[in-house]
């Protein structure tokens, strides 16, 4: 089936689907993205992500490409017409088109794309499995809490872990402590079973799936805590993961070779995995 890729008004097939070589996005990393599970053909924590990308917005003076029905109407229409099942769907604004000049442009109209991308479903056996990741300095701008473009340091990082057969790369930060992956959120188990994961200040991304498994800790009453913790700790803890919307929940069980948890997905892990799976169950239907 050929894929349809939205780009600003349009609906085109994926082989026609470009934006203009002055668009800032391509020439300044000027703009900010979100990506979305699909689950069933719906959107996981759509709202939640649109406030993420308002406030992404916000922050660097952008103005929304449309208002947020509109939107959201964008966003289902790129599913349908791609008869998305399971995968994701990026949602990319930028600052616009504009001869090439640093300062922003006094009239322009933010570019937005949204695509869908097909993945086959989460599935429990490869979830459960658990990888490696190594640990990399975070070399990263002072400002991960917004969902930018502009993924440099994060693409060499996930490079880095790739050629050392790792999945992911967690960054870290000039005090030796964890901040995030290149694209997930990071997550131990301390020996003391307290589940932890570094707070949502300007040295992270606020994932969506980080505060929905906040919640769920929450409500199931599991034992919390937002704080930023070091390499050592994370050898040293019971249990590793790490979240986002593309990864789903992924256990750790080697950080930098070394085997975490005796190389096996913990218990804390996977009770957090089959809550997460079953929300993804309970999705209402594509309003
Ligand atoms: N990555 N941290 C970083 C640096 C990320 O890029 C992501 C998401 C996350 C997790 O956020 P969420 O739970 O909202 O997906 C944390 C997306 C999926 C990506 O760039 O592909």
């Amino acid at each position: 089936m050929s894929r349809i890729v939205y780009v600003n008004g349009r609906y085109l097939p994926y082989g026609e689907a470009a934006v203009h070589v002055e668009d800032r996005g391509y020439q300044f990393s000027d703009g900010v993205y979100e990506v979305f599970a699909i689950h069933n053909a719906r959107m996981v924590y759509e709202d939640p992500h649109l406030d993420r990308l308002e406030r992404s917005l916000g922050e660097l003076r952008m103005a929304p490409p449309m208002p947020r029905t509109a939107l959201k109407v964008v966003l289902r229409e790129t599913i349908r017409r791609n008869r998305s099942q399971h995968g994701l769907l990026y949602l990319q604004v930028t600052r616009g088109v504009a001869p090439r000049n640093h300062a922003f442009p006094e009239a322009t109209e933010s570019s937005l794309v949204v695509m869908a991308q097909h993945t086959p479903p989460y599935d429990m056996e490869t979830v459960n499995r658990g990888l490696a990741v190594i640990t990399i300095p975070d070399i990263r701008w002072k400002r991960p809490d917004i969902k930018s473009l502009s993924l440099l340091p994060n693409v060499l990082g996930k490079q880095q872990a790739v050629e050392a057969g790792a999945f992911e790369a967690w960054q870290v930060d000039d005090g030796g402590m964890v901040t995030e992956g290149t694209h997930s959120n990071a997550w131990i188990v301390s020996e003391g079973g307290e589940l932890i994961t570094r707070d949502a200040g300007k040295a992270i991304l606020d994932g969506i799936i980080r505060r929905a498994l906040l919640d769920m800790a929450r409500s199931e009453g599991i034992r919390f805590k937002e704080r930023a913790f070091s390499v050592e700790e994370a050898m040293a803890a019971k249990e590793a993961f790490l979240t986002s919307s593309s990864s789903f929940i992924k256990p750790v069980i080697r950080i930098d070779g070394r085997d975490i948890g005796g190389g096996k997905t913990g218990p804390l892990t996977q009770k957090l995995i089959g809550l997460y799976a079953e929300h993804l169950e309970t999705l209402g239907p594509l309003s």
